[in-house]
């Protein structure tokens, strides 16, 4: 699996691909993150990405000649049909786990960083395959949602948690030692400024060994 990002802010990546998981899974060959510089596919001596709106207003919006020339010379890297370009817009449709599941079984996945401000809307009408939103709020750029659709896609491939089930884990209620936890404080939410040691334990039925009621419990403090 090949992540290609399109990016004017190649450096927001580097921490994110250099922790964890998932600088475990590239070194493990398992997923490949390639990140590329925009300004490099273009021609002019001020690398020029983005221009004034045609019939004016606000903001720059980003040209549609460098992407296509990046995403063309991206796709020609990788033999394989099963590649899909995303161009990342709070105006997309919204991003969810069905799509990480679906996306994961791709050999590439190219994505466009825009900015909020907007892309030539050449770029979505046909160089894209699909519009992408992470959700309905407004960031500065696709950044953020690239690296939040990279991890999301990550887990859902085979190896790539320690478990073979736990792409799926954290979707009921945890708890871990002390079994009893005593405080004292007015950091409780909700409670007032005075307040009494107050006590804090895990529920009974998951000390009990009783795998069948533990399942139960679980079920109805899911998500
Ligand atoms: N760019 C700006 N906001 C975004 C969002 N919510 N999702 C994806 N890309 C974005």
């Amino acid at each position: 699996m090949k992540f290609d990002i399109i990016t004017i802010f190649p450096n927001i990546f580097s921490g994110f691909l250099s922790e964890s998981l998932l600088s475990k899974a590239i070194r493990k060959k398992l997923i490949t993150v390639k990140i590329h510089y925009l300004r490099d596919w273009t021609e002019d001596k001020h690398q020029t990405v983005d221009g004034k709106p045609y019939g004016g207003g606000p903001g720059l919006v980003f040209k549609v000649e460098p992407i296509f020339k990046a995403v063309t010379a991206l796709k020609s890297k990788v033999k394989s049909n099963k590649s899909k370009v995303i161009l990342f817009s709070p105006r997309g449709k919204k991003f969810n786990n069905e799509l990480a599941k679906k996306w994961s079984k791709l050999d590439q996945l190219i994505f466009i960083c825009g900015r909020y401000e907007g892309v030539d809307e050449r770029v979505a009408k046909y160089v894209a395959d699909e519009v992408i939103s992470i959700g309905d709020y407004v960031l500065n750029g696709g950044e953020v949602a690239a690296m939040a659709v990279i991890e999301s896609v990550s887990r859902q491939l085979p190896n790539f948690m320690h478990d073979a089930d736990s792409a799926s884990k954290d979707d009921h209620a945890q708890y871990t030692k002390p079994e009893v936890f005593g405080i004292k404080g007015n950091v409780l939410r909700g409670k007032g400024k005075k307040q009494k040691t107050k006590i804090l334990r895990v529920p009974k039925v998951l000390l009990s060994g009783n795998h069948k009621k533990i399942d139960e419990w679980r079920k109805g403090n899911s998500n």
